[in-house]
């Protein structure tokens, strides 16, 4: 994809946490949400629904040019705060502080394209997935790892508290995965010969890889996935109604429309 381009990458390399105004969220950074959550007011209560994400993470979440978080999520957000009358603030932090931050009570939703795990389930809620992740590997051109059959050995590079993180660590030892705060980061150990591959969420993988020259996606995925809002432990006032607000948008195609803003037909 052409959309998400080099500038774009930088800025989020740069972990640029600009506050702007999108045109269906406001966005804040984590420093300032703590005076934020004072005055907002409860999600269940028409008034705001408060979404944290990693906006390193494009077409999912990004940080556009006008420094507000854009992407899928913010728009599935906004979609469904539509549904339930209420506004989206967005609060942008790294991806492990996500379910700290549910638990916390600072944001009522979590959409990242974070995956539904067991592990995960233990500690949030998750709503019904809106949408399918595929874990990939990126590797130089030319590089000798052909398939996940060749990672064993390898230096992986991967987000830190993310999916690809807990398999390759699981699969391969710790001392042969190296976590980064973010994807951006950790394709930029990549392009600088630190690590051997980078092992990541397959749309992300598409747009690091068009934003840097000499890397490839491997034919073969890692692992298949789904994604899901997550919400605290026990809140099922908020999930149901999220639940229901997701399929409505499935019903009506907003979400399939959201998609298609993104994502392609022709990248995929
Ligand atoms: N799907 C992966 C997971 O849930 C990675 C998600 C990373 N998301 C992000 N916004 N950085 O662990």
């Amino acid at each position: 994809m052409k959309k998400f381009t080099a500038a774009m990458l930088t800025m989020a390399l740069a972990g640029a946490m600009l506050t702007g105004c999108g045109s269906a969220a406001s966005n804040t950074t984590a420093d300032d949400s703590a005076a934020k959550d004072n005055t907002a007011a409860a999600a269940t209560d028409g008034g705001t629904l408060r979404m944290g994400t990693n906006a390193t993470f494009p077409p999912y979440e990004f940080v556009g040019d006008d420094g507000s978080v854009q992407g899928i999520d913010a728009d599935i957000a906004a979609a469904i705060a539509d549904k339930l009358g209420m506004k989206v603030e967005i609060t942008d932090m790294e991806f492990d502080s996500l379910i700290p931050a549910l638990q916390s009570d600072t944001i009522d939703v979590a959409l990242a394209g974070m995956t539904v795990t067991p592990e995960r389930q233990e500690s949030v809620d998750f709503s019904d997935s809106y949408a399918k992740g595929v874990q990939v590997i990126i590797v130089p051109e030319g590089s000798d790892i052909q398939s996940p059959d060749d990672l064993e050995g390898k230096n992986i590079g991967v987000q830190t508290g993310t999916t690809g993180d807990t398999y390759c660590t699981g699969d391969y030892g710790q001392e042969h995965v190296k976590q980064f705060n973010n994807g951006p980061l950790a394709v930029a150990a990549l392009v600088n010969g630190q690590i051997d591959c980078v092992v990541i969420d397959q749309e992300p993988a598409k747009n690091y890889v068009a934003a840097n020259s000499g890397l490839k996606i491997l034919d073969t995925a890692y692992a298949d996935e789904d994604y899901a809002i997550a919400i605290k432990k026990g809140n099922t006032e908020l999930l149901d109604k999220v639940n229901g607000a997701l399929k409505e948008l499935g019903e009506d195609g907003t979400l399939q429309s959201i998609v298609d803003k993104y994502i392609n037909a022709d990248a995929q």
